[in-house]
């Protein structure tokens, strides 16, 4: 096959220490919206998703679930593949770190890289703070810690090590050469200032866990997260395997045409990921494409916070297409954007129900009625308008900007100009009124609603070809509804005027889009409301009680501090303003946090909900009602009089109609999370403080 007409798209690969949410949805909803429309142009396309499965959070995640890491890994990897499936994500693989195909392949690659000669063995000493778990910049034995002010440590440690430093200079050329490379245009030139600052060598192994990749030849190491991850991009077609289709397949999708990611992990795909590539001489990727941050009450979605919303309490009140629909046409890709239900449901019923679905049920049903469901002949000549050519053109226009605003990335402007389409033709009919034309006798009426009705069905047929990758259901329904079959046949290289097959017979008409209401927002916002509530014990159980080493693989010896925003991988000590981005946490950042003791004065069963209690707390300064997800686990009886620790400074939240005022802090047990409480093996007065 012509190696220039295939296309090859990825997601980043989804980390396993916390459940998929609408966050993990948007980057792969939209890789799905460009494979099928790839593969709609008759173009060989490929799309990979997957989990990344390695590194110390995901070993001490499960270590906190009580479960063995494979076990783990298996479960939460199902979930995310299994909500890809509930979304109709048409991915052509989904690749799992922990497969030996991968592993083999990673391995692969580190040995490329080494063969090289760009990898050596080197000892990093240094000053580390076991408070923190950090390797901090001090210099000089107990130097304090620049994150908690405790003496440190001097420490030595052999790593291997990646020579970054001796790509900075081909890197900045390929940007340079290769406009397309880093999109959007703002993150290029991000990632051009940081590389002009220069590159120190990477440590690119770990001996202080087990949970990973065994380095080659040295099996006391595992390779770091990242390298085993950003491998998966050539693993997954067929990189290191002995298979000869394997073979083929990686020479024929590689290199990847979109690496798509979030703004986060910029830094390790545009600049180690090609560096690691360049050294084991392989070609790189043909651009990466950085898209903002889904944003929930203004910040951003995320485990760590807690604020997510899931993907399935959309799909399962309005449907898959309404999500898709939503954030690829309200939010500006490339930039943040705001989630609501009330936007959600506000764009639904505007855009579907009302625009599209309006337009394509009476125009389906009036060529019912009128011409006993068989598209009408328009007439060339006899009771044809200028309106009509005008419907014509502006559609013939919509094609093209939509294919160049589409192709560029630019997918609500792409939407909007489709539905400025629908728009014209819903006022076309308001304007020629075919249900009073229908009623006039004489040929040249006939002829004259003929042609409305073609030319309202022609259109909207277009609209319908143009809006499948990003409405695959409903576009499909359509379609059938046209008459046409199964819509992802259709060539969409050969979009133009006039393809509607005269006389056709049109398939069942039925409603596509039906209305939502405020109770759709109302169950939308109790299902989530009821997901916390489950999740109220748990989460907060894995930031304290259950994870005892406040820092990860992070800090790690040899890498920029300026790194320290970019991921889990990478917090190294200069972390300390820099937002937390994806675990991380500063110390200042903890101290936000407000942990108190507290004596349970009431407790209570909640109507109408088997898992929640409702508690009055007595936490020294005054008696709080928490309304918390424990009750499957704990009587009531049993609790009044109890000790426990509460998170005493959260924005209170309404759960059943309860204000819960704070968190009670419990572990997360066993595979069903069923909760433990903190407690206390000596007595501490109440209104103590944690810290
Ligand atoms: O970073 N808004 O995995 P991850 C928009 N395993 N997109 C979001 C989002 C939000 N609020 N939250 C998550 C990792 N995403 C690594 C990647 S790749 C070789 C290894 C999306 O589970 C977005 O695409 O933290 C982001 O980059 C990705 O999920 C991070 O997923
Ligand atoms: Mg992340």
């Amino acid at each position: 096959m012509d190696k220039g007409q295939k296309f090859y798209i990825t997601t980043p690969i989804y980390y396993v220490n916390a459940r998929p949410h609408i966050g993990h949805a948007y980057t792969t909803l939209v890789c799905d919206a460009i494979a099928r429309r790839k593969r709609m142009l008759g173009i060989d396309t490929f799309f990979l998703t997957g989990t990344d499965e390695h590194g110390v959070h995901v070993e001490r995640s499960a270590t906190a679930a009580q479960t063995p890491p494979q076990k783990w890994v298996d479960k939460v990897s199902a979930e995310f593949r299994g909500l890809f499936d509930k979304m109709g994500i048409s991915y052509d693989d989904f690749i799992r770190t922990t497969e030996p195909r991968h592993k083999l392949g990673a391995q692969e690659l580190w040995k490329r890289i080494q063969e090289k000669g760009f990898i050596y063995k080197g000892t990093y000493t240094g000053q580390y703070c076991v408070f923190d778990e950090l390797y901090v910049d001090s210099v000089g034995p107990g130097a304090p810690c620049p994150e908690c002010g405790r003496p440190t440590e001097t420490v030595s440690e052999e790593n291997y090590y990646f020579k970054l430093s001796a790509f900075a200079d081909k890197l900045l050329a390929h940007y340079q050469q290769n406009p397309e490379f880093i999109r959007p245009e703002t993150r290029r030139n991000e990632v051009i200032a940081f590389l002009k600052t220069g590159l120190r060598d990477l440590s690119i192994s770990r001996s202080t866990f087990k949970w990973g990749i065994a380095v080659p030849g040295d099996p006391r190491h595992v390779m770091y997260v990242w390298l085993d991850a950003l491998s998966n991009y050539c693993t997954a077609v067929g990189f290191g395997a002995k298979e000869e289709d394997e073979q083929k397949k990686f020479q024929h999708f590689w290199p990847a045409d979109v690496h798509m990611i979030g703004k986060e992990i910029i830094r390790f795909h545009c600049v180690y990921w090609p560096a690691f590539l360049m050294a084991a001489d392989l070609p790189l990727p043909k651009s990466i494409v950085a898209h903002g941050w889904l944003l929930f009450e203004e910040s951003k979605m995320s485990k760590s916070r807690g604020n997510i919303v899931r993907a399935e309490t959309v799909i399962d009140v309005l449907g898959n297409d309404a999500l898709r629909y939503f954030l690829l046409r309200e939010i500006v890709f490339g930039q943040d954007g705001s989630f609501s239900f009330d936007a959600l449901v506000q764009r639904y019923n505007s855009d579907l129900a009302n625009d599209l679905g309006n337009l394509s049920s009476r125009t389906l049903t009036m060529i019912n009625r009128y011409f006993n469901g068989s598209v009408p002949y328009p007439s060339p000549t006899v009771a044809r308008k200028a309106t009509d050519d005008v419907i014509k053109e502006q559609a013939l226009t919509v094609i093209q900007e939509f294919t160049q605003l589409f192709d560029d990335f630019q997918f609500s402007r792409a939407l909007e100009t489709a539905w400025s389409l629908v728009g014209a033709v819903n006022k076309y009919l308001v304007d020629e009124e075919p249900w009073i034309v229908a009623e006039k006798e004489g040929e040249e009426n006939k002829a004259r609603l003929a042609t409305i009705l073609y030319t309202a069905a022609e259109a909207l047929r277009i609209v319908t070809a143009l809006a499948y990758p990003v409405l695959p259901e409903s576009a499909s329904k359509i379609w059938n509804q046209l008459g046409l079959g199964e819509i992802s046949k259709f060539n969409l290289a050969e979009l133009k005027w006039g393809q509607l097959p005269l006389g056709g017979k049109l398939g069942k008409v039925e409603p596509v889009f039906p209305r939502a209401d405020k109770t759709s927002i109302e169950r939308m916002q109790q299902m989530e409301q009821e997901r916390a509530a489950q999740a109220a014990s748990t989460a907060s159980s894995t930031a304290t009680a259950s994870s005892p080493a406040p820092a990860g693989e992070g800090a790690r010896p040899g890498q920029p501090a300026s790194q320290s925003a970019h991921g889990p991988a990478d917090a190294a000590p200069a972390a300390k303003a820099a937002p937390a981005i994806d675990g991380k946490i500063s110390i200042d950042d903890f101290l936000k946090v407000e942990l108190r003791v507290g004596q349970v004065k009431v407790a209570e069963k909640v109507k109408g909900a088997d898992k929640l209690l409702r508690l009055e707390v007595d936490i020294g300064t005054e008696v709080r009602q928490l309304v918390a997800g424990i009750a499957l686990a704990y009587k009531p009886e049993d609790l009044i009089g109890r000790k426990v620790v509460i998170v005493a400074n959260l924005q209170p939240r309404k759960l059943r109609g309860l204000e819960s005022n704070g968190m009670i802090v419990a572990a997360s047990v066993g595979e069903d999370g069923k909760p433990v409480l903190a407690s206390f093996l000596e007595d501490v007065p109440i209104g103590a403080k944690l810290k």
